[in-house]
């Protein structure tokens, strides 16, 4: 049996960063900032390995249940990305997306956002996807209310695919999750058809190059079949 070749698209579920800071008696924005280093150190180990496209979850719809200084932290903290680091992932041309609904979010992350975006438009290399005030179940409904309004009598998959964020983009061929948590947490649902779940006990922040060889190893062991009975190589 072959292993699978390299991943086109991972998705990951940053999960932990509270038990981090907790576990160190810091306050929770601290295991966030952990979290973007974590982040940042991911990026460079699966752009590396050739995949081309990663997406992370790094504000969901239910996250606006939280303290809103922990909330304040995190919009600011994505501000201040997209103006350091973002900006040199789009000098060394990688592009740049965010999926959700960013209305809500303060201006000053929407503007820091909307420029990197469209500093990026040109760039050809792997995807860095950003999941802001996202849930799978709002995504799904924003593709149905579209594919609604487009008048049509009928839809088929390809046409809600094409309506959903990630419309023309590979679905994640792996979703990774930190901190022994297993919930996909309203993350992909429609694109998470076919993925490849991967759990990992690491907290978020403890996440670097060793995790993302490891993810590698476990989904090149795995059979994916697709629904059909057996890998024919
Ligand atoms: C879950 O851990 C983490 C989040 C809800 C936020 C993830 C955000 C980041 C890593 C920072 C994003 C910033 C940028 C710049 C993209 P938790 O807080 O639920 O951890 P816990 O379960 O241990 O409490």
């Amino acid at each position: 049996m072959s292993a699978n070749a390299t991943p086109r698209h991972i998705a990951f579920i940053m999960d932990g960063n509270g038990r981090w800071a907790k576990k160190r008696f810091l306050p929770r924005k601290a295991g966030h900032r952990q979290g973007v280093k974590a982040l940042e150190r991911v990026v460079d180990a699966c752009e590396k390995k050739g995949v081309e496209m990663v997406t992370f979850y790094a504000f969901s719809t239910e996250n606006w249940a939280r303290p809103q200084d922990e909330i304040d932290a995190l919009f600011a903290m994505v501000a201040e990305f997209a103006d350091t680091r973002l900006k040199e992932y789009v000098a060394r041309g990688l592009r740049i997306m965010f999926m959700g609904d960013l209305a809500p979010l303060p201006q000053k992350t929407r503007d820091a956002c909307a420029r990197i975006v469209q500093a990026a438009k040109d760039n050809e290399g792997m995807i860095v996807n950003i999941a802001l005030n996202y849930g799978g179940r709002d995504e799904i409904l924003r593709a149905v209310r579209r594919v609604l309004q487009s008048g049509v009598k009928d839809v088929d998959v390809e046409t809600l695919s094409d309506c959903m964020y990630t419309g023309g983009l590979p679905d994640p061929d792996i979703i990774v999750r930190s901190s022994g948590e297993k919930r996909l947490s309203n993350f992909m649902l429609w694109q998470a058809a076919y993925s490849e779940f991967v759990f990992r006990d690491e907290l978020w922040p403890d996440f670097d190059e060793k995790t993302i060889d490891a993810v590698l190893e476990e989904y090149a062991s795995r059979d994916r079949r697709y629904g059909s009975v057996k890998r024919l190589d």
